[in-house]
């Protein structure tokens, strides 16, 4: 997650949840946020065969308790997509990004 612009604020230890399917099962890895929003997933090798069109990135939880937005499908799931190939010139890596992910502003009563 990075920063959507003005009035936004990074969240740090947030944790998002990458899904993947295949015909068998789903399998799920999770991630926190660090300091600049930002998480990395290291999708496990079998990924590969379930083709990354059959993953999504959820919003999983935040601190202090946020709500989750649907922005660039926070809830109902946000798509991969194709950032880099060859990673460190490896074709196995493949980087895959989405869109900003954000959590409802906390409305004070
Ligand atoms: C990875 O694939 C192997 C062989 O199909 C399977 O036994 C194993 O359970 C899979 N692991 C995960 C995490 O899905
Ligand atoms: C994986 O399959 C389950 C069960 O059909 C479905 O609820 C879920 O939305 C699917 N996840 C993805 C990332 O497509």
């Amino acid at each position: 997650m990075e920063n959507l612009g003005m009035g936004f604020e990074i969240i740090a230890g947030a944790v998002v949840k990458l899904e993947c399917n295949n015909t068998k099962k789903t399998m799920i890895q999770t991630a926190t946020t660090d300091r600049n929003g930002k998480f990395l997933i290291e999708a496990h090798k079998n990924v590969s065969t379930y083709g990354a069109h059959k993953c999504k990135v959820f919003l999983f939880s935040a601190p202090h308790g946020l709500k989750r937005s649907n922005i660039h499908g926070g809830i109902k799931g946000a798509t991969l997509r194709s950032e880099a190939h060859d990673l460190l010139g490896n074709p196995k890596y493949h980087l895959y990004t989405v869109l900003d992910l954000a959590f409802e502003p906390i409305c004070p009563h």
